[in-house]
């Protein structure tokens, strides 16, 4: 089968397409035929190694397909099911081994462009807003690059779950994208000061909670802008890592809550995932959760990718179609 491959860290001309061997599912494993697989911010930090992944490896963490084989001991699926995964290596590629404890079902009427694009990034925004945070009427939130991957998700569950949203973004098109989102006061961080706009915006109180992808760029803003008692989730480093904190800025800043989660926490056991995937899914077929696919790149064009993401170029969800 085709893959790509990293062989060594770097920028995106790293990314290389070759021919490998089929995979084998091993017990309790599937074998999947990969329709799409989610682009990443962390595929990029593995890529340059920032993350560590003993080299060579395939890049990718998310994907959907159909199931070729199944191994040994799989219950609940079989060959010719449609499935997704989020956190499994290895889905830039036509083929891929998913451990049947991380492999969801497709309901008929969900497509597996659509999947594939929502997995991981889908089940963040779900943890971000339902248990990092519970966002709940009123809640009033700040959300960074608004118009992205993340960005997008998560400005239309705190909106469904009745937040307010004030989010950030460098563009009048990212800003259009992020008011059809649910956005109802966006801020331009390239052109204006957030803490200022923030205070202004919000009666001087500042924000419950900011949702802060984006990091060493972002991270003091974000801090300065949340009221007494507010909660601080940097959920990712798009424009690198956050330099060490002193806790008593946390004192500073009003007694703030500053947590650095990630999804492989909070999809623990086989519950926790269902109850994520079950919300989201219920969401996405129902219509009140859009999907954008900004993107899509067949697999050859993995370092294309790479370069749109990581230089600012892309809004929604990412793919790569093998
Ligand atoms: N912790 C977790 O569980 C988890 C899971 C998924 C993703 N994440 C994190 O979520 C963040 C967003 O991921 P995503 O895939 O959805 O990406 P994305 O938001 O679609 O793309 C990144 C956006 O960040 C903004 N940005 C600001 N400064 C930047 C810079 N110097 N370089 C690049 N981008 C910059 C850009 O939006 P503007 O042009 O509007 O500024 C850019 O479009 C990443 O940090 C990722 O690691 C974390």
């Amino acid at each position: 089968m085709r893959a790509v491959q990293v062989t060594e860290h770097g920028g995106p001309e790293v990314l290389h397409t070759v021919d490998v061997a089929d995979p084998e599912p091993g017990p309790e494993e599937l074998l999947v035929g990969i329709a799409a697989s989610g682009v990443n911010f962390i595929d990029t930090y593995q890529r340059g190694g920032i993350y560590q992944v003993s080299l060579p490896f395939t890049p990718g963490s998310e994907g959907a397909g159909t199931v070729l084989s199944v191994g040994s001991g799989v219950h609940g699926f079989e060959i010719g099911d449609r499935v997704a995964w989020a956190m499994v290596p290895g889905s830039y590629a036509e083929r891929a081994v998913v451990p049947a404890s991380k492999a969801v079902a497709l309901p008929t009427t969900l497509g597996e462009r659509t999947a594939a694009a929502a997995m991981l990034q889908g089940l963040t925004a779900h943890y971000l807003t339902a248990s990092t945070h519970a966002v709940k009427p009123g809640t009033v939130a700040l959300v960074h690059a608004a118009a992205g991957g993340m960005g997008l998700l998560l400005t239309q569950l705190i909106t469904l779950r009745g937040g307010h949203v004030i989010a950030t973004v460098s563009t009048p098109e990212k800003e259009r994208l992020a008011r059809e989102a649910g956005a109802e006061d966006v801020i331009r961080y390239t052109e204006q000061d957030v803490t200022s706009r923030v205070r202004e915006l919000t009666g001087g109180v500042g924000v419950h909670v900011a949702y802060d992808g984006v990091g060493r760029d972002t991270f003091d803003a974000s801090l300065a802008s949340l009221r007494p008692r507010g909660t601080l989730a940097l959920f990712g480093a798009a424009s690198g890592p956050v330099p060490p904190v002193d806790p008593q800025r946390l004192n500073s800043a009003g007694s703030v809550f500053l947590t650095r989660p990630t999804l492989a926490h909070h999809m623990l056991d086989r519950a926790e995932l269902d109850w994520r995937v079950g919300e989201l899914f219920d969401l996405i077929t129902r219509n009140e959760l859009r999907i954008r696919i900004g993107g899509s790149y067949p697999l050859a064009d993995a370092a294309d990718a790479h370069e749109a993401l990581e230089g600012r170029r892309t809004t929604g969800k990412v793919l790569l179609e093998p």
